[in-house]
């Protein structure tokens, strides 16, 4: 304690000091007694307590830029389990008072704490109480003991580390730099998939803290999204037909094939898969033939368990046919999504045309047939999650929802702290996502228009909404990423930019750039088109155009469930 207070004197000489000269050296902030007397006393953030012991701070490297790495840890007051931080300063002439939060992967927490300097921004990142910055997954530490959930790790990897990661972070950076307590330090997410859904839950519940958000393809409403991996194989199991894998790849090939041109360009990319599921009938695939050579392959699979590693080899022999009507069934019933027993809908699927990724089945070499492959995406979340339960039977996606409502499901549709504090976002999703669905993303941006704007008109709500919170499907795009069938297709590379031009200079996006880098469009800069608006090829451009009728495939309702989904 008396020690901490010495340390705190010479802090605050320090930055007097700094100041005063109004510029500072890297080595001469980077001390542990600077970082010790930036450190939030204990009872100004409630519920936290740091511990100034725990502090190491040294100047380091990341690529050709110096930052100060700092690593301190904190407690929940009256709680003994340490929580460690990590944060990456960058040097006093760097900082541009920017703090940055970079999002996980499937299960994971980002463990890097350098991703905001090339913004010249701090950022961080955190143990979660769980061992998060070496890697461990919440999948590793979710149970206790059969039947037990640990529940603390599932709320920290929920949204409470990274909510803290930026209470605490922002404080200290000013406190590091010697600015003001109420110096402006613009705060940034950035995530796709899992860590979309982790900027979700930054933005719905530590509204206020954040400036601007980029999320790509949330993996949220985790009890529907979770459960739905194993979607695909229930259909072919329901309709006890297992497509050989060439037989779902020409499928898809075929799909793409005939709507390409339906956006008004030929390009090897479905930028309107609306058009494509108004216009086309995939029973005309039927009787198409279809050959593959042997091969042994590793699965698409999303590994989100690192034990079974998710990626399996698996060997497929040559295969020769003709697509068959049970095929096309197979992937009509998959593009439909989930009904319940009385016909009605619990929830939506993958656009038409998107890769067949959950719904690839297995050869066995010895009998010579083919058979289902659960895709340990969705089964590791039944066994691990929800425990063995029947998989078409409707309970078992309430059961998910109602046990993850207030943790993992992350769809809370009020964003108006977030709005109302002068927050940005740009949410993202690739058109033909085989992973997390499209129409997932367009059902949350729904929902908030309906919450949020309840008495507004349709067209008077996405005026105002667009002022803040803006939607962008990117055409052919797989998961937060290029699609290997449609490689053609643009891909947005520099949102930060869009988004610190937004936030700091007031300049609102009308597109949001995106850069196609092969075929015979390679180089070119789409600009992407703000949902519901859709993009069309007219007079050798691209344009955005209204369609009722094309965004209306986007829209769905669950009346299988008795609760609103978000
Ligand atoms: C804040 O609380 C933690 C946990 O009780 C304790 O370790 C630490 O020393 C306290 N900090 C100060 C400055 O007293
Ligand atoms: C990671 O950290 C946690 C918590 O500190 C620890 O229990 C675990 O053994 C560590 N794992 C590895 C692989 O180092
Ligand atoms: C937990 O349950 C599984 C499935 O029933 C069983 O295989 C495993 O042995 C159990 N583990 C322990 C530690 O009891
Ligand atoms: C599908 O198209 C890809 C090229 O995008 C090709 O490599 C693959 O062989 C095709 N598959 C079938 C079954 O036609
Ligand atoms: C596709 O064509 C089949 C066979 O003609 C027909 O039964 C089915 O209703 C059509 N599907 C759609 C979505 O129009
Ligand atoms: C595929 O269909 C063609 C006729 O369209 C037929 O000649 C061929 O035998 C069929 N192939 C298989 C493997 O059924
Ligand atoms: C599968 O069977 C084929 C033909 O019998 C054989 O050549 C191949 O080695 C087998 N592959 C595996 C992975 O067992
Ligand atoms: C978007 O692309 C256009 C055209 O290439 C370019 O002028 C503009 O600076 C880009 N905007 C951002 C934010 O990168």
């Amino acid at each position: 304690m008396r020690q901490y207070s010495r340390s705190a004197a010479a802090a605050v000489a320090l930055a007097a000091t700094a100041r005063a000269a109004n510029s500072t050296s890297l080595s001469s902030v980077c001390t542990v007694a600077n970082v010790q007397a930036a450190l939030p006393a204990n009872g100004t953030l409630n519920g936290i307590s740091m511990i100034p012991s725990s502090v190491t701070a040294k100047t380091a490297t990341s690529g050709s830029t110096d930052y100060c790495a700092v690593s301190v840890s904190y407690v929940h007051t009256g709680t003994t389990n340490e929580i460690e931080l990590n944060y990456g300063l960058p040097s006093p002439e760097d900082f541009k008072n920017r703090f940055y939060v970079a999002g996980g992967f499937g299960y994971s927490l980002s463990s890097s704490s350098t991703g905001g300097l090339e913004y010249g921004a701090a950022s961080g990142a955190t143990s979660a109480g769980y061992g998060a910055l070496n890697g461990t997954t919440i999948d590793e530490v979710n149970l206790a003991g059969n039947g037990t959930i640990n529940w603390d790790p599932i709320f920290m990897f929920a949204y409470q580390a990274l909510g803290e990661l930026t209470t605490i972070g922002k404080p200290l950076t000013r406190a590091f730099y010697g600015l003001d307590d109420d110096a402006k330090i613009y705060t940034y997410y950035e995530g796709c998939s899992d860590g979309g859904r982790q900027g979700m839950s930054q933005i719905q519940r530590y509204g206020d803290e954040y400036d601007g958000a980029i999320i790509g393809a949330p993996a949220f409403r985790y009890g529907q999204q979770q459960v739905n991996h194993l979607f695909s194989s229930v259909v072919e199991q329901t309709l006890n037909y297992f497509p050989p894998t060439c037989e779902l790849e020409k499928i898809m090939n075929a799909t793409i094939d005939a709507c390409d041109a339906l956006d008004g360009r030929t390009d090897g990319v479905i930028s309107r898969t609306d058009l494509c599921q108004l216009d086309f009938n995939l029973t005309s695939i039927i009787g198409e033939p279809y050959h593959c050579a042997a091969e042994v392959s590793t699965s698409l699979g999303f590994n989100f368990n690192k034990r079974s590693d998710g990626t399996s080899t698996s060997y497929t022999p040559e295969q020769t046919g003709n697509v068959t009507a049970e095929g096309v069934a197979v992937a009509q019933a998959i593009y439909d999504g989930l009904f319940n027993s009385a016909g009605e809908r619990a929830y939506l699927s993958y656009r038409i045309g998107s890769e067949f990724t959950d719904g690839e089945t297995a050869y066995d070499n010895t009998t010579g047939t083919w058979g289902v492959d659960i895709p340990s995406t969705g089964g590791e979340f039944v066994t691990r999650f929800i425990e063995l339960v029947e998989l078409d039977n409707l309970e078992t996606l309430d059961g998910a929802m109602v046990r993850y409502m207030d943790t993992l499901q992350t769809t809370l549709p009020d964003l108006t702290t977030f709005q109302s504090s002068g927050g940005k976002l740009i949410h993202y999703h690739g058109e033909n996502d085989p992973s997390v669905p499209t129409a997932s993303s367009i059902h949350y941006w729904q929902s908030v228009r309906s919450i949020m704007y309840p008495s507004l008109s349709t067209s008077k709500a996405l005026d105002q909404m667009k002022e803040w919170y803006q939607l962008y499907l990117v055409p052919g795009a797989a998961h937060c990423g290029r699609n290997d069938y449609q490689p053609n297709g643009p891909f947005p590379a520099d949102n930060m930019a869009t988004m610190i031009e937004w936030v700091e200079s007031g300049i609102q996006p009308t597109g949001l750039n995106a850069t196609v880098d092969a075929g015979k469009y390679d180089g070119e800069v789409q600009s992407l088109c703000q949902f519901p608006k859709r993009p069309i090829w007219e007079n050798d451009e691209w344009k955005c155009e209204s369609d009722k009728e094309g965004a209306d495939t986007f829209y769905y309702t669950f009346p299988a469930f008795k609760v609103p989904i978000y």
